[in-house]
């Protein structure tokens, strides 16, 4: 079976194959960070706008890439939800047609189980059933996973995610969109020690987690160290610097303790800030001060948005006979706790 996955549902389009047998054989993406830039942040209309031009030649690309015909693709699978209405139809209505033109079935995929089985495209792959944190600029939550499709919610913030916390830290800073790759290449320059962030909620039980008080006490410092609204740049590396420590180690406490509740010894991190490398660090020294268990993660370019862990995820999916009809289905809002297993 061979799968063509769609990805649109915020700021990258992304389109790849994936082969039953040979497994990925091309992925195309097309950023649009220059074309928010100037704003600071996703312009929801210009973003469907800008899928509608780039969809079809990167579709294009990975047939061509993957020497592939449309007689040789069995299914369509698109991301469909969460994220940006306007953005996720541009993707169901371009996946519906072409499923109808080729006649061959599509299924919508929820965005965040393919950011949770994108490690599974690396030559090591975790085994069920792990721990996953999802950190992304839309949701950071901890989940116990069984199997695919069987996921139970451990934790979530209940305010901001991980990566808004990193977006909007480096807005504060003065760094463009988006901030958290920027935000972690300030920091490398950051001394140890001159500021210290909360670790917020480490100190209650539970596995949720609270990232809006970090922008705030980035905003204090960060008017407390201005004179006449100018701030020195070490100061402000040193800033970042503790930003990026108190996020890394709250989250890799909360993942030990989820370790701790499941029994697993397994971690797997997922989503744009998985790539953050201070993170990947202290979650590695958390499993080896542990002595037991294993971390994986995708390889950089599957960490944020992309077509590849939809067409996986749809492989999978339609590879079990899970089918839906033609009806062209959105849903910007989507618990993965409700989704069928296989
Ligand atoms: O998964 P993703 O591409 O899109 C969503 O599904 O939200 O994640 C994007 C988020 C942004 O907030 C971005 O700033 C953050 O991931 N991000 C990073 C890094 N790379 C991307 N945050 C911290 N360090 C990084 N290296
Ligand atoms: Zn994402």
């Amino acid at each position: 079976m061979r799968v063509l996955g769609i990805e649109t549902s915020c700021d990258e389009t992304g389109a790849a194959i994936y082969d039953a047998n040979q497994g990925l054989l091309g992925d195309a993406l097309y950023s649009q960070v220059a074309l928010h830039a100037d704003y600071g942040g996703v312009v929801p209309e210009l973003a469907s706008r800008d899928h509608v031009r780039k969809l079809l030649p990167l579709v294009k690309e990975v047939m061509l890439k993957s020497g592939s015909t449309p007689d040789v693709i069995d299914g369509i699978a698109y991301t469909s939800g969460p994220g940006l209405i306007g953005a996720l139809m541009v993707g169901a209505a371009f996946a519906k047609s072409l499923a109808l033109a080729w006649d061959i079935p599509s299924l919508g995929i929820h965005h965040m189980e393919g950011h949770l089985l994108s490690p599974m495209l690396e030559d090591d792959p975790p085994e069920f059933p792990f721990v996953a944190l999802l950190v992304s600029g839309g949701h950071t939550q901890l989940v116990d996973v069984a199997g695919i499709g069987q996921y139970r919610l451990l934790g979530e913030s209940i305010d901001d995610a991980a990566g808004e916390a990193f977006d909007k830290t480096a807005k504060l800073l003065g760094l463009d969109y988006p901030g958290g790759p920027a935000l972690a290449k300030l920091a490398l320059n950051g001394r140890a020690g001159e500021f210290v962030f909360p670790r917020p909620m480490v100190n209650r039980p539970g596995l949720d987690f609270s990232f809006s008080g970090l922008k705030t006490f980035a905003r204090n410092t960060i008017e407390d160290n201005s004179k006449y609204g100018q701030i020195d740049e070490q100061v402000k590396a040193d800033i970042a610097l503790a930003f990026e420590r108190s996020v890394a180690s709250t989250l890799s406490i909360k993942c030990a303790r989820a370790l701790e509740a499941t029994g697993h010894n397994t971690l797997v991190i997922a989503g744009g800030v998985s790539a953050n490398q201070r993170l990947r660090t202290a979650l590695q020294k958390m499993i080896d001060k542990r002595g037991k268990g294993k971390l994986f993660f995708p390889r950089p370019e599957f960490c944020t948005d992309n077509g590849a862990m939809i067409a996986l995820v749809g492989y999978y999916r339609l590879a079990a006979g899970q089918r839906e009809d033609s009806q062209v289905i959105c849903r910007p809002r989507w618990p993965m706790d409700t989704l069928p297993g296989i």
